[in-house]
Protein backbone atom coordinates (compact mmCIF):
# COMPACT_ATOMS: atom_id res chain seq x y z
CA UNK A 1 0.00 0.00 0.00
CA UNK A 2 -1.09 2.79 -1.21
CA UNK A 3 -1.53 3.43 -4.64
CA UNK A 4 -2.46 6.81 -6.02
CA UNK A 5 -4.29 7.24 -8.84
CA UNK A 6 -3.82 10.66 -10.48
CA UNK A 7 -6.82 11.31 -13.25
CA UNK A 8 -7.79 14.07 -15.85
CA UNK A 9 -10.62 15.58 -13.98
CA UNK A 10 -11.81 17.57 -17.49
CA UNK A 11 -11.67 16.80 -20.95
CA UNK A 12 -7.90 16.07 -20.72
CA UNK A 13 -5.19 18.20 -21.23
CA UNK A 14 -5.06 18.99 -17.92
CA UNK A 15 -1.11 18.62 -17.09
CA UNK A 16 -0.96 15.81 -15.98
CA UNK A 17 2.81 14.85 -17.43
CA UNK A 18 4.37 17.64 -15.27
CA UNK A 19 2.28 16.55 -11.99
CA UNK A 20 3.05 12.76 -12.70
CA UNK A 21 6.72 13.90 -13.37
CA UNK A 22 6.54 15.74 -10.10
CA UNK A 23 4.74 13.12 -7.49
CA UNK A 24 6.73 10.48 -9.03
CA UNK A 25 10.17 11.71 -7.22
CA UNK A 26 8.24 10.11 -4.52
CA UNK A 27 7.30 6.93 -6.17
CA UNK A 28 8.37 3.37 -6.61
CA UNK A 29 6.27 2.71 -9.35
CA UNK A 30 4.74 4.99 -12.28
CA UNK A 31 2.35 2.74 -14.49
CA UNK A 32 -0.56 3.90 -17.10
CA UNK A 33 -3.43 2.03 -17.09
CA UNK A 34 -5.57 3.42 -19.80
CA UNK A 35 -5.78 4.82 -23.79
CA UNK A 36 -2.87 4.50 -25.85
CA UNK A 37 -0.70 7.23 -28.19
CA UNK A 38 -3.75 9.54 -28.36
CA UNK A 39 -2.38 10.81 -25.42
CA UNK A 40 0.51 13.49 -24.90
CA UNK A 41 2.08 13.96 -21.68
CA UNK A 42 4.41 16.89 -21.29
CA UNK A 43 7.52 17.32 -19.23
CA UNK A 44 10.02 19.89 -19.29
CA UNK A 45 13.14 19.61 -17.67
CA UNK A 46 17.12 20.23 -18.39
CA UNK A 47 16.94 17.67 -20.88
CA UNK A 48 14.53 19.07 -22.80
CA UNK A 49 10.77 19.33 -23.77
CA UNK A 50 9.04 15.89 -23.83
CA UNK A 51 5.58 14.47 -25.06
CA UNK A 52 5.21 10.99 -23.75
CA UNK A 53 2.15 9.05 -25.99
CA UNK A 54 2.86 5.89 -24.10
CA UNK A 55 6.24 6.17 -21.89
CA UNK A 56 4.77 6.56 -18.30
CA UNK A 57 5.87 9.95 -17.40
CA UNK A 58 7.82 8.45 -14.27
CA UNK A 59 10.71 8.19 -16.37
CA UNK A 60 13.28 10.97 -15.05
CA UNK A 61 13.03 9.93 -11.63
CA UNK A 62 15.58 6.92 -11.73
CA UNK A 63 14.20 5.12 -8.95
CA UNK A 64 10.57 4.33 -10.15
CA UNK A 65 9.90 1.28 -12.31
CA UNK A 66 7.34 2.05 -15.11
CA UNK A 67 4.68 0.17 -16.08
CA UNK A 68 2.47 0.04 -18.93
CA UNK A 69 -0.91 -2.23 -18.03
CA UNK A 70 -3.11 -4.36 -19.59
CA UNK A 71 -5.84 -1.06 -20.14
CA UNK A 72 -3.34 0.59 -22.04
CA UNK A 73 -3.89 -0.15 -26.22
CA UNK A 74 0.34 0.22 -27.38
CA UNK A 75 1.60 0.45 -30.76
CA UNK A 76 5.00 -0.50 -30.83
CA UNK A 77 6.13 1.73 -33.40
CA UNK A 78 5.42 4.51 -31.44
CA UNK A 79 6.55 2.96 -27.98
CA UNK A 80 10.16 2.15 -29.70
CA UNK A 81 10.46 5.31 -31.69
CA UNK A 82 9.93 7.27 -27.66
CA UNK A 83 12.29 5.14 -25.88
CA UNK A 84 15.03 5.77 -28.69
CA UNK A 85 14.08 9.43 -28.87
CA UNK A 86 14.47 9.11 -24.92
CA UNK A 87 17.45 7.74 -24.99
CA UNK A 88 19.44 9.94 -28.06
CA UNK A 89 18.04 12.85 -26.15
CA UNK A 90 18.57 12.62 -22.62
CA UNK A 91 20.98 9.22 -22.32
CA UNK A 92 18.44 7.33 -20.26
CA UNK A 93 17.59 4.23 -21.15
CA UNK A 94 13.85 3.56 -19.92
CA UNK A 95 13.98 -0.61 -21.23
CA UNK A 96 16.07 -1.52 -17.98
CA UNK A 97 12.83 -0.37 -16.22
CA UNK A 98 9.86 -0.32 -17.99
CA UNK A 99 7.58 -3.45 -18.31
CA UNK A 100 4.67 -3.55 -20.99
CA UNK A 101 1.57 -5.93 -19.70
CA UNK A 102 1.45 -9.05 -21.65
CA UNK A 103 -2.45 -8.74 -21.49
CA UNK A 104 -2.04 -4.66 -23.03
CA UNK A 105 -3.64 -5.03 -26.22
CA UNK A 106 -1.84 -3.94 -29.97
CA UNK A 107 -2.77 -1.19 -32.42
CA UNK A 108 -2.76 -2.50 -35.32
CA UNK A 109 -1.65 -1.38 -38.85
CA UNK A 110 -5.61 -1.39 -39.97
CA UNK A 111 -6.57 0.02 -36.72
CA UNK A 112 -5.66 3.36 -37.78
CA UNK A 113 -7.00 3.09 -41.35
CA UNK A 114 -10.62 1.90 -39.94
CA UNK A 115 -10.34 4.80 -37.44
CA UNK A 116 -9.42 7.14 -40.53
CA UNK A 117 -12.18 5.75 -42.32
CA UNK A 118 -14.63 5.90 -39.58
CA UNK A 119 -14.33 9.25 -38.77
CA UNK A 120 -15.02 10.21 -42.58
CA UNK A 121 -17.52 7.91 -42.77
CA UNK A 122 -19.37 10.13 -40.18
CA UNK A 123 -18.73 13.56 -41.68
CA UNK A 124 -19.87 16.53 -40.18
CA UNK A 125 -21.08 14.02 -37.23
CA UNK A 126 -17.68 12.98 -36.82
CA UNK A 127 -16.20 12.48 -33.26
CA UNK A 128 -13.27 14.23 -33.83
CA UNK A 129 -10.55 10.93 -33.16
CA UNK A 130 -6.95 11.54 -32.76
CA UNK A 131 -6.83 9.13 -35.99
CA UNK A 132 -4.56 7.28 -33.79
CA UNK A 133 -6.43 3.87 -34.00
CA UNK A 134 -7.10 4.18 -30.04
CA UNK A 135 -11.14 3.23 -30.88
CA UNK A 136 -10.91 0.53 -33.14
CA UNK A 137 -8.39 -1.11 -31.13
CA UNK A 138 -10.80 -1.63 -28.26
CA UNK A 139 -13.50 -2.34 -30.29
CA UNK A 140 -11.91 -5.21 -31.50
CA UNK A 141 -10.19 -6.24 -27.88
CA UNK A 142 -14.37 -6.36 -26.94
CA UNK A 143 -15.04 -8.06 -30.06
CA UNK A 144 -12.50 -10.75 -28.89
CA UNK A 145 -10.77 -9.99 -31.83
CA UNK A 146 -7.54 -8.30 -30.77
CA UNK A 147 -4.22 -9.03 -30.07
CA UNK A 148 -1.99 -8.49 -27.09
CA UNK A 149 1.25 -8.19 -26.10
CA UNK A 150 1.69 -11.72 -25.74
CA UNK A 151 0.99 -13.09 -28.89
CA UNK A 152 4.61 -11.28 -30.11
CA UNK A 153 5.98 -14.01 -28.45
CA UNK A 154 4.41 -16.77 -29.91
CA UNK A 155 3.96 -15.64 -33.70
CA UNK A 156 3.26 -19.01 -35.18
CA UNK A 157 -0.05 -18.75 -33.39
CA UNK A 158 -0.96 -15.51 -33.98
CA UNK A 159 -0.18 -15.83 -37.73
CA UNK A 160 -3.49 -18.06 -38.63
CA UNK A 161 -5.63 -15.64 -36.24
CA UNK A 162 -4.29 -12.86 -37.78
CA UNK A 163 -5.34 -14.55 -40.90
CA UNK A 164 -9.09 -14.83 -40.01
CA UNK A 165 -8.93 -11.63 -38.12
CA UNK A 166 -7.88 -9.67 -41.23
CA UNK A 167 -10.72 -11.26 -43.43
CA UNK A 168 -13.37 -9.76 -41.55
CA UNK A 169 -11.23 -6.59 -40.97
CA UNK A 170 -10.84 -6.19 -44.89
CA UNK A 171 -14.32 -7.21 -45.74
CA UNK A 172 -15.16 -3.77 -43.50
CA UNK A 173 -12.76 -1.75 -44.95
CA UNK A 174 -13.62 -2.59 -48.43
CA UNK A 175 -17.39 -3.41 -48.23
CA UNK A 176 -18.65 -0.60 -46.38
CA UNK A 177 -15.90 2.08 -46.61
CA UNK A 178 -14.72 1.43 -49.88
CA UNK A 179 -11.25 1.48 -48.74
CA UNK A 180 -8.11 -0.72 -50.05
CA UNK A 181 -7.02 -3.67 -48.21
CA UNK A 182 -4.38 -4.11 -45.81
CA UNK A 183 -2.36 -7.18 -46.59
CA UNK A 184 -1.72 -10.11 -44.36
CA UNK A 185 1.88 -10.43 -44.98
CA UNK A 186 2.75 -6.61 -44.16
CA UNK A 187 1.02 -6.72 -40.93
CA UNK A 188 2.50 -10.35 -39.95
CA UNK A 189 5.94 -8.87 -40.84
CA UNK A 190 5.20 -5.93 -39.01
CA UNK A 191 4.41 -7.97 -35.66
CA UNK A 192 7.67 -10.10 -36.58
CA UNK A 193 9.73 -6.86 -36.07
CA UNK A 194 7.72 -5.47 -33.01
CA UNK A 195 8.09 -8.69 -31.34
CA UNK A 196 12.16 -8.28 -31.81
CA UNK A 197 12.01 -4.57 -30.10
CA UNK A 198 9.33 -5.47 -27.33
CA UNK A 199 9.53 -8.98 -26.21
CA UNK A 200 12.37 -8.41 -23.56
CA UNK A 201 9.76 -5.19 -21.90
CA UNK A 202 6.49 -7.90 -21.71
CA UNK A 203 6.18 -8.93 -18.51
CA UNK A 204 3.48 -9.98 -15.48
CA UNK A 205 2.59 -6.13 -14.99
CA UNK A 206 -0.33 -6.91 -12.70
CA UNK A 207 1.94 -9.30 -10.62
CA UNK A 208 4.56 -6.63 -10.66
CA UNK A 209 2.25 -4.03 -9.44
CA UNK A 210 0.59 -6.43 -6.47
CA UNK A 211 3.84 -7.43 -5.00
CA UNK A 212 5.41 -3.87 -4.82
CA UNK A 213 1.97 -2.57 -3.19
CA UNK A 214 1.97 -5.54 -0.70
CA UNK A 215 5.36 -5.06 0.00
CA UNK A 216 4.41 -1.23 0.87
CA UNK A 217 6.26 0.49 -2.15
CA UNK A 218 4.43 3.59 -3.33
CA UNK A 219 2.26 3.35 -7.03
CA UNK A 220 1.49 6.09 -8.78
CA UNK A 221 -1.32 5.04 -11.52
CA UNK A 222 -0.77 7.30 -14.54
CA UNK A 223 -4.41 8.37 -16.02
CA UNK A 224 -4.80 9.73 -19.35
CA UNK A 225 -7.71 11.53 -21.21
CA UNK A 226 -10.20 12.89 -18.60
CA UNK A 227 -13.24 12.39 -16.90
CA UNK A 228 -15.84 14.01 -19.11
CA UNK A 229 -13.98 11.99 -21.78
CA UNK A 230 -14.49 8.37 -20.35
CA UNK A 231 -16.61 5.67 -22.33
CA UNK A 232 -18.98 5.22 -19.47
CA UNK A 233 -19.16 7.87 -17.62
CA UNK A 234 -18.19 11.14 -20.52
CA UNK A 235 -20.61 12.89 -23.01
CA UNK A 236 -21.34 9.59 -25.10
CA UNK A 237 -20.81 9.86 -28.15
CA UNK A 238 -17.88 12.68 -28.20
CA UNK A 239 -15.57 10.50 -25.67
CA UNK A 240 -12.45 8.20 -25.55
CA UNK A 241 -12.90 4.25 -26.05
CA UNK A 242 -11.32 3.40 -22.37
CA UNK A 243 -12.06 4.79 -18.92
CA UNK A 244 -9.98 6.93 -17.44
CA UNK A 245 -11.78 7.03 -13.88
CA UNK A 246 -10.69 5.74 -10.87
CA UNK A 247 -12.22 2.15 -11.93
CA UNK A 248 -10.72 1.70 -15.05
CA UNK A 249 -7.20 2.72 -13.21
CA UNK A 250 -7.80 -0.68 -11.44
CA UNK A 251 -8.50 -2.90 -13.94
CA UNK A 252 -6.16 -1.61 -16.57
CA UNK A 253 -3.31 -2.38 -14.31
CA UNK A 254 -5.00 -5.32 -12.41
CA UNK A 255 -4.31 -4.14 -8.87
CA UNK A 256 -6.60 -4.54 -6.09
CA UNK A 257 -9.06 -1.62 -5.70
CA UNK A 258 -8.68 -1.46 -1.63
CA UNK A 259 -5.21 -0.65 -2.36
CA UNK A 260 -5.95 2.76 -3.99
CA UNK A 261 -5.44 5.10 -0.98
CA UNK A 262 -5.74 8.26 -2.94
CA UNK A 263 -7.86 9.62 -6.21
CA UNK A 264 -6.44 12.78 -7.54
CA UNK A 265 -8.28 14.94 -9.92
CA UNK A 266 -5.85 17.33 -11.94
CA UNK A 267 -8.11 20.31 -13.04
CA UNK A 268 -6.72 23.19 -15.27
CA UNK A 269 -7.81 26.81 -13.71
CA UNK A 270 -10.06 27.15 -16.98
CA UNK A 271 -11.49 24.61 -19.43
CA UNK A 272 -10.20 22.95 -23.03
CA UNK A 273 -11.60 20.70 -24.94
CA UNK A 274 -10.36 18.84 -28.23
CA UNK A 275 -12.67 17.10 -30.41
CA UNK A 276 -16.48 17.51 -31.27
CA UNK A 277 -19.14 17.34 -28.36
CA UNK A 278 -20.79 19.76 -26.11
CA UNK A 279 -18.64 22.16 -23.94
CA UNK A 280 -21.16 24.38 -22.17
CA UNK A 281 -18.49 27.27 -21.03
CA UNK A 282 -16.59 27.33 -24.38
CA UNK A 283 -15.36 30.96 -25.46
CA UNK A 284 -15.59 31.44 -29.34
CA UNK A 285 -14.47 35.29 -29.08
CA UNK A 286 -10.86 37.44 -28.29
CA UNK A 287 -10.94 35.70 -24.70
CA UNK A 288 -11.17 32.49 -25.89
CA UNK A 289 -8.43 33.06 -28.49
CA UNK A 290 -6.27 35.21 -25.86
CA UNK A 291 -6.10 32.06 -23.40
CA UNK A 292 -5.44 29.88 -26.36
CA UNK A 293 -2.67 31.96 -27.96
CA UNK A 294 -0.84 32.89 -24.19
CA UNK A 295 -1.38 29.17 -23.05
CA UNK A 296 -0.64 27.30 -26.19
CA UNK A 297 -3.48 25.24 -26.30
CA UNK A 298 -2.76 22.86 -29.44
CA UNK A 299 -3.20 19.19 -29.50
CA UNK A 300 0.25 17.54 -28.13
CA UNK A 301 -0.50 14.54 -30.48
CA UNK A 302 -2.47 16.18 -33.73
CA UNK A 303 -1.37 19.93 -33.14
CA UNK A 304 -5.61 20.82 -33.62
CA UNK A 305 -6.43 24.09 -31.31
CA UNK A 306 -8.29 23.40 -28.22
CA UNK A 307 -11.43 24.65 -27.59
CA UNK A 308 -11.39 26.68 -24.66
CA UNK A 309 -13.62 27.92 -21.89
CA UNK A 310 -14.34 29.24 -18.29
CA UNK A 311 -13.87 26.87 -15.75
CA UNK A 312 -16.96 24.84 -15.55
CA UNK A 313 -17.40 23.75 -12.08
CA UNK A 314 -21.00 22.11 -12.91
CA UNK A 315 -18.42 19.49 -15.03
CA UNK A 316 -15.73 19.28 -12.28
CA UNK A 317 -18.12 18.11 -9.37
CA UNK A 318 -19.61 15.54 -11.04
CA UNK A 319 -16.08 14.53 -12.31
CA UNK A 320 -15.38 14.48 -8.60
CA UNK A 321 -18.21 12.72 -7.67
CA UNK A 322 -18.02 9.67 -10.01
CA UNK A 323 -13.90 9.65 -8.38
CA UNK A 324 -14.12 11.08 -5.11
CA UNK A 325 -11.32 12.92 -5.18
CA UNK A 326 -9.03 12.86 -2.13
CA UNK A 327 -6.87 15.67 -3.55
CA UNK A 328 -6.94 18.04 -6.29
CA UNK A 329 -4.45 19.59 -8.41
CA UNK A 330 -4.64 22.89 -10.01
CA UNK A 331 -2.55 23.67 -13.33
CA UNK A 332 -1.93 26.81 -15.73
CA UNK A 333 -2.88 29.17 -12.60
CA UNK A 334 -0.29 31.55 -14.82
CA UNK A 335 -2.43 31.47 -17.68
CA UNK A 336 -4.87 33.55 -16.24
CA UNK A 337 -2.42 36.47 -14.78
CA UNK A 338 -3.53 40.04 -16.27
CA UNK A 339 -6.61 39.20 -17.32
CA UNK A 340 -8.99 42.17 -15.81
CA UNK A 341 -11.79 39.49 -14.40
CA UNK A 342 -12.22 35.82 -14.21
CA UNK A 343 -15.39 33.81 -14.98
CA UNK A 344 -16.09 30.90 -12.92
CA UNK A 345 -19.30 28.52 -14.28
CA UNK A 346 -21.53 27.30 -11.42
CA UNK A 347 -24.61 26.35 -13.15
CA UNK A 348 -26.19 25.87 -16.47
CA UNK A 349 -29.53 27.10 -17.51
CA UNK A 350 -31.37 24.04 -19.65
CA UNK A 351 -34.44 25.41 -21.70
CA UNK A 352 -34.95 28.00 -19.02
CA UNK A 353 -34.61 26.23 -16.20
CA UNK A 354 -31.72 26.77 -13.58
CA UNK A 355 -29.76 23.00 -13.00
CA UNK A 356 -26.84 22.35 -11.13
CA UNK A 357 -25.90 18.64 -11.63
CA UNK A 358 -24.36 17.40 -15.22
CA UNK A 359 -27.11 16.47 -17.44
CA UNK A 360 -26.80 12.33 -18.09
CA UNK A 361 -27.86 13.11 -21.95
CA UNK A 362 -25.71 14.92 -24.40
CA UNK A 363 -28.21 17.09 -25.95
CA UNK A 364 -29.78 18.75 -23.11
CA UNK A 365 -25.52 19.11 -21.81
CA UNK A 366 -25.27 20.77 -25.50
CA UNK A 367 -28.77 23.08 -25.15
CA UNK A 368 -27.16 24.51 -21.41
CA UNK A 369 -26.18 27.81 -21.22
CA UNK A 370 -23.21 28.59 -18.50
CA UNK A 371 -24.58 30.41 -15.47
CA UNK A 372 -21.44 32.26 -14.97
CA UNK A 373 -19.84 34.32 -11.89
CA UNK A 374 -17.81 37.21 -12.19
CA UNK A 375 -14.47 36.87 -10.13
CA UNK A 376 -11.79 40.09 -10.28
CA UNK A 377 -8.23 39.42 -11.99
CA UNK A 378 -5.30 39.72 -10.18
CA UNK A 379 -2.73 42.51 -11.57
CA UNK A 380 0.16 40.88 -10.01
CA UNK A 381 1.47 37.39 -11.92
CA UNK A 382 1.48 34.38 -10.26
CA UNK A 383 4.03 32.69 -12.77
CA UNK A 384 6.75 30.47 -11.08
CA UNK A 385 5.25 30.88 -7.46
CA UNK A 386 6.43 28.54 -5.09
CA UNK A 387 4.73 29.37 -1.91
CA UNK A 388 1.01 29.27 -1.41
CA UNK A 389 1.46 32.56 0.37
CA UNK A 390 2.91 34.25 -2.24
CA UNK A 391 -0.01 34.14 -4.39
CA UNK A 392 -1.77 38.27 -5.26
CA UNK A 393 -4.40 37.59 -2.91
CA UNK A 394 -7.14 37.79 -5.83
CA UNK A 395 -5.44 34.60 -7.23
CA UNK A 396 -5.76 32.57 -3.76
CA UNK A 397 -9.17 33.85 -3.39
CA UNK A 398 -9.66 32.07 -7.56
CA UNK A 399 -8.32 29.15 -6.07
CA UNK A 400 -10.32 29.41 -2.87
CA UNK A 401 -13.34 29.83 -4.24
CA UNK A 402 -12.42 26.63 -6.93
CA UNK A 403 -11.88 24.35 -4.53
CA UNK A 404 -14.90 25.11 -2.58
CA UNK A 405 -17.11 24.72 -5.59
CA UNK A 406 -15.44 21.19 -6.72
CA UNK A 407 -15.67 19.98 -2.58
CA UNK A 408 -11.75 19.23 -2.38
CA UNK A 409 -8.99 20.96 -1.62
CA UNK A 410 -6.05 21.47 -4.07
CA UNK A 411 -2.73 19.98 -2.50
CA UNK A 412 -0.98 21.36 -5.68
CA UNK A 413 -1.05 24.08 -7.94
CA UNK A 414 1.38 24.57 -11.29
CA UNK A 415 2.70 27.55 -12.06
CA UNK A 416 4.93 27.25 -15.04
CA UNK A 417 5.77 23.95 -16.88
CA UNK A 418 8.90 23.38 -15.20
CA UNK A 419 8.57 20.89 -12.11
CA UNK A 420 9.86 23.62 -9.71
CA UNK A 421 7.11 25.67 -10.91
CA UNK A 422 4.93 24.42 -8.13
CA UNK A 423 3.09 25.42 -5.24
CA UNK A 424 2.87 22.66 -2.32
CA UNK A 425 0.00 22.95 -0.03
CA UNK A 426 -0.07 19.48 1.15
CA UNK A 427 2.15 16.35 0.61
CA UNK A 428 -0.02 13.72 -1.56
CA UNK A 429 2.67 11.08 -1.44
CA UNK A 430 4.06 10.78 2.32
CA UNK A 431 6.90 9.05 2.23
P1 LIG B 1 -9.74 8.98 -29.59
O1 LIG B 1 -9.38 8.72 -28.17
O2 LIG B 1 -8.56 9.24 -30.49
O3 LIG B 1 -10.66 7.93 -30.14
O4 LIG B 1 -10.60 10.34 -29.64
C1 LIG B 1 -11.88 10.44 -29.04
C2 LIG B 1 -12.07 11.82 -28.41
O5 LIG B 1 -11.20 11.96 -27.29
C3 LIG B 1 -11.71 12.99 -29.34
O6 LIG B 1 -12.55 14.09 -29.01
C4 LIG B 1 -10.30 13.33 -28.95
O7 LIG B 1 -9.94 14.66 -29.25
C5 LIG B 1 -10.35 13.09 -27.46
N1 LIG B 1 -9.05 12.76 -26.88
C6 LIG B 1 -8.41 11.58 -26.94
N2 LIG B 1 -7.25 11.64 -26.29
C7 LIG B 1 -7.16 12.88 -25.79
C8 LIG B 1 -6.19 13.54 -24.97
O8 LIG B 1 -5.17 12.98 -24.55
N3 LIG B 1 -6.46 14.83 -24.65
C9 LIG B 1 -7.59 15.46 -25.05
N4 LIG B 1 -8.53 14.88 -25.79
C10 LIG B 1 -8.32 13.60 -26.17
Amino acid sequence: MPAYALLGAQWGDEGKGKIIDYLAQEADIVARFSGGNNAGHSVWNEYGKFSFHLIPCGVFSPQTTNLIGNGVVVNPDVLLGEIADLKDRSGIDISERLVVSEHAHLIMPYHIVLDRLAEEALGSGAIGTTGMGVGPAYSDKAARRGFRAADLLDLESLLPRLDTVLQHTNAVITKVYGGTEVPLDEVFEKCRRWAEGLAPLIGPVERIANRALEAGRHVLLEGAQGALLDLDHGTYPYVTSSNPTVGGACVGVGIQPRYVTSVIGVFKAYCTRVGAGPMPTELDDETGERIRELAQEFGTTTGRPRRVGWFDAVAARYSAQINGYTSAVLTRLDVLDGFDSVKVCTAYDLDGETITEFPGAVAALARCKPILEELPGWDSPTASTTELDSLPPRARAYVDHLQELIGCPFDLISTGPYRHETIKARAIIEV
